[in-house]
């Protein structure tokens, strides 16, 4: 690993001569080969994007090109739904790929859903990315930072989580026998049972540390530098590379189509980021003749994107954004004390790490941000439960978003809407039984505290004494009201 080299413009120094590293800050550029391991810009500190000089690689004619990989899924890399658009995303040798068969996800249509939101009859769409091994799409982004980390001879991979990244970590280190060794932060209490579940269970070593998402954030990325760890966040470059992917695999469950609308849960703001740059590619190659609108939706517990954009009207601005703005409103939330606070864990953040290429992305889709309360986001995930695959709280913020932009117009009931569910259902029971219980004790501990106030759409299990007939008796008169109603 080069963590410590200089940046380097000479191209023959470089692994791959086609891709390299750039700092995404214009009055800087700083270039380097995609040999080295950087997680910010070594001369101004900024986020790094994966360029690719597109005239020197193969790239396919028409997306309808990627359907010859079908026939050949005993090729993992035409199996994985990640690497099976490698031509897209270019920046490793074949035989570097580390990949357990993640991206193999399901866009499913969803009339039931799309009622709640209120989308005509077949718009609304849900790609569930809940199919992925770790039970997130989270998976789509660790391959590719794996296949990085295995190009520059990297060992020990870290990360700071909310649950799902260090799940995917835990899943990818014990998974592929490659010598990794995986170390986790995650803040306390702050994690969803089904993650904290996976990370021990996978064997990484896992460090809880007093505070939340954005304290374990900071205290990674210190350690990463000063033990030379790989970091495995999505300040990392090519983890964005393979969310890209998301983008792709729903292009291609439409037939290739464009739709209207991607709306997608805003935490770290990675894939947004990653989303953008799949679509600013895919129109510079000429492979896609309209651009969706992008929906990013904050939980309102930790709402800085939304406040940023749409209330201090933060703007990308050519790649030279005002960041007093982000740095004043951060100030702020520190002098009073404000910590993210929501029932969406995942999404718990306050200092997102990718804001900068966010704002690119929200300027290329012509982008909208909102906010929704942790009752809108447990009532979408219930109508989410009800009619489509089920998903983990943070995920349903993009329904209940969905839901939101349709009331206020913005979004038409002819536009066709895709929704990114991000995580499994699986993730985070403790919402769900909370939700759906019947026990009021443990609605007010996990639910009420945040705001929840009731729970309209909860399937609640109904306590029946240890007696056949009064069982019977139960079932018959709940079949009877469900036929009546
Ligand atoms: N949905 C789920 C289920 C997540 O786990 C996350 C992020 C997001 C949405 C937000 O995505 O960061 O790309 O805007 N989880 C990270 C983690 C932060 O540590 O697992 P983003």
């Amino acid at each position: 690993m080069s963590a410590h080299s200089k940046p380097t413009s000479d191209a023959s120094s470089r692994s791959n001569e086609a891709a390299r590293q750039q700092c995404v800050n214009p009055s800087c550029s700083a270039t380097f080969g995609v040999d080295e391991a950087r997680f910010s810009c070594p001369r101004c500190g900024d986020l790094i994007d994966i360029l690719y000089d597109w005239d020197r690689l193969p790239t396919p004619r028409s997306l309808k090109d990627f359907e010859a990989k079908w026939s050949r899924q005993l090729d993992p890399l035409c199996f994985s739904g990640v690497w099976r658009f490698r031509e897209l995303l270019p920046f490793a040798p074949p035989e570097q790929v580390v990949t357990i068969g993640e991206g193999r996800t399901l866009l499913q249509k969803a009339d039931k859903v799309g009622r709640f939101v209120g989308s005509a009859q077949g718009n609304l769409l849900l790609q569930y990315e809940g199919m992925n091994p770790s039970g997130s799409f989270k998976d789509n982004g660790m391959t590719a930072a794996f296949t990085h980390a295995r190009m520059v001879g990297a060992r020990r991979v870290s990360c700071a989580s909310t649950g799902n990244t260090s799940a995917s970590l835990a899943v990818f280190c014990s998974a592929t026998d490659l010598g990794f060794t995986g170390i986790i932060f995650i803040g306390s209490g702050k994690i969803a049972h089904g993650k904290l579940a996976q990370a021990l269970d996978h064997g990484a070593l896992t460090i809880q540390i007093e505070g939340d998402f954005d304290d374990a954030m900071k205290r990674v990325r210190e350690v990463a530098d000063r033990l030379g760890v790989y970091l495995m966040n999505s300040v990392n470059p090519f983890r964005l590379e393979g969310q890209k992917t998301i983008m792709y695999r729903v292009l291609e469950g439409l037939g290739w189509e464009v739709p209207d609308w991607i709306v997608v849960p805003g935490g770290n703001l990675g894939n947004s980021s990653a989303f953008g740059k799949a679509f600013m590619e895919l129109a510079h190659l000429g492979l896609i003749d309209r651009v969706p609108r992008l929906a990013i939706i904050n939980a309102s517990g930790a709402r800085t994107l939304s406040e940023l954009y749409n209330r201090r009207e933060l703007r990308w601005r050519a790649g030279l954004p005002d960041s007093s703005i982000g740095e004043t409103y951060h100030a702020e939330l520190d002098a009073s004390g404000v910590r993210a606070s929501t029932i969406a864990s995942a999404i718990e953040i306050n200092r997102p790490v990718n804001l900068k290429k966010c704002l690119r992305a929200l300027d290329f889709c012509d982008g909208v941000v909102r906010e929704v309360s942790d009752q809108e986001i447990m009532d979408a995930k219930a109508q989410v439960g009800a009619g489509g695959l089920g998903c983990e709280p943070a995920s349903a913020a993009s329904v209940a978003g969905a839901r939101l932009l349709r009331r206020e117009g913005v979004i038409a009931p002819s536009d066709r809407v895709v929704c990114i569910l991000t995580g499994h259902q699986l993730k985070d029971p403790a919402a769900t039984v909370a939700y759906h219980g019947s026990d009021p004790d443990v609605f007010e501990k996990v639910l009420g505290a945040r705001g929840v106030r009731q729970a309209e759409f909860a399937n609640h299990p109904i306590v029946v004494s240890n007696d056949v007939d009064e069982i019977i008796r139960t079932i018959e008169r709940r079949s009877e009201a469900g036929a009546a109603s």
